[in-house]
């Protein structure tokens, strides 16, 4: 039941005409990056074409400078704001004309995406036919960040607005606003019409939001200005780990498809030396865990959040690390009252167990965290993970994200409800 609710939903998002997936009707109505990424390993597992049209439609809105924007706005739709008028992809030379886009990115979970498609795939001759008309696309997008994204060269990319990152309003992201004192600017909002005002980020936190991107906007996209002046500019260790284990997983694919030995060896020098800034930068040693680093202000910003777990996915710790990071996981966030993973430290006064990336849990974070239990050998913690993912899903539905308190089981779910990244990724889990 649960494989034939999960494909329901894929396929009731699905626009045929298009070959793209909405996250979620009304809340979510065009085609997002990561999002899209989840979605592809989701369809590989029963409909391979449609996994394929969903990576080549997201890739028809990559601008020639690699960049892969956070939104591309295949179709119309008023039930979004900030729409494509708002954000004026047309501004920045690069982008594509004839397909409006964000000029903001997200989470670059392609590279790791087209590796997870070539393993579930029955065909392989045939899925690397797809991936070999692909794969230089990713690569390019890989430059782009390493090129642009890196002002002092360390391996490590900036993010420069919270829409990037994936976890909207993560409490992380406080002191920044705190620094940002944004015009009263005059919009709509539409998101709380779609679901509970208390379960989405403020008015205050919107107008911040805006702001980034009016500061963006003024200066065409230009990454030179926008690094010079943004109040917003992080090295996030969810955005950094998925780059770096997109960038393994390209290795692994150029290595299959062979003859690629140039692309190898500078993806190779980016590996290794992005894993070891980020060893180096992003561990905390007070906290046990790895934290984020305010590029414009110079300073860590030390919360432990879910993300702070996912360079178990990229292969980034040694295991005497990974040992040190799985306790904290095993005894704060998964603590005998708690499911895991609330999507921000429970012990925090910060913590907001409903309030969309405050606390909560996501189905995808606890797929990457998964998936990196299993790389490290953790298999105990690997399978609680997965069952009570899955009894989530099953208990409620395929809903955005879920309440980690045990006492608030039978009333846990918020946000959108058949929501694409949930169905999919629980199709990988229980396949
Ligand atoms: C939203 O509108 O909440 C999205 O997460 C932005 O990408």
């Amino acid at each position: 039941n649960l494989i034939k609710g999960a494909k329901a939903v894929l396929n009731s998002n699905f626009n045929e005409d298009k070959g793209f997936t909405i996250p979620c009707e009304g809340l979510y109505p065009f085609q997002w990056h990561w999002d899209s990424g989840f979605i592809a390993i989701g369809y590989a597992h029963y409909d391979m074409e449609k996994a394929k049209r969903e990576i080549e439609s997201l890739l028809s809105g990559q601008w020639n400078n690699g960049f892969i924007p956070h939104i591309v706005f295949h179709n119309h739709s008023d039930t979004y704001f900030p729409g494509p008028d708002y954000h004026r992809s047309d501004l920045h030379p690069a982008a594509p004309k004839d397909i409006k886009t964000t000029g903001i990115t997200q989470p670059p979970v392609l590279g790791f995406v087209l590796k997870e498609i070539y393993e579930i795939a029955q065909d392989k001759t045939e899925i690397l036919e797809f991936i070999k008309r692909n794969i230089d696309k990713v690569y390019k997008n890989h430059q782009y960040f390493y090129t642009h994204r890196d002002p002092y060269n360390e391996g490590l990319v900036y993010i420069y607005h919270n829409w990037e990152s994936g976890t909207d309003n993560s409490p992380i992201w406080d002191e920044i606003w705190q620094t940002m004192d944004p015009p009263k600017y005059k919009y709509e909002r539409k998101d709380t019409t779609h679901v509970d005002a208390s379960q989405r980020p403020t008015n205050s936190e919107y107008d911040c939001y805006l702001h980034l991107l009016e500061i963006a906007k003024a200066h065409n996209y230009s990454d030179k200005k926008i690094a010079e002046l943004s109040p917003f500019l992080v090295q996030d260790p969810l955005f950094n780990a998925i780059l770096i284990k997109s960038t393994e997983a390209l290795i692994e694919l150029y290595e299959i498809i062979s003859g690629h030995s140039e692309k190898i060896e500078s993806l190779k020098n980016w590996l290794e030396k992005a894993k070891k800034r980020f060893e180096e930068k992003l561990f905390d040693i007070h906290s046990n865990s790895y934290v984020y680093y305010d590029l414009r202000n110079q300073k860590h910003i030390v919360h432990t959040t879910s993300s702070s777990f996912t360079p178990l996915f990229a292969g980034i710790p040694n295991q005497e690390r990974a040992n040190q990071l799985v306790k904290q996981l095993e005894t704060v966030f998964g603590s005998d009252n708690l499911f895991l993973c609330a999507s921000f430290d429970p012990t925090s006064k910060h913590y907001s167990p409903m309030k969309y990336w405050r606390g909560p849990i996501w189905i995808n974070l606890n797929w990457l965290i998964y998936k990196g239990l299993k790389r490290y050998g953790y298999f105990d913690l690997a399978r609680r993970i997965k069952a009570e993912t899955i009894n989530f899903i099953e208990k409620h539905g395929f809903y955005e994200y879920f309440d980690a308190r045990k006492q608030k089981f039978e009333t846990a779910a918020y946000g959108g409800n058949n929501f694409s990244w949930s169905a999919a990724l629980i199709l990988d889990l229980i396949k």
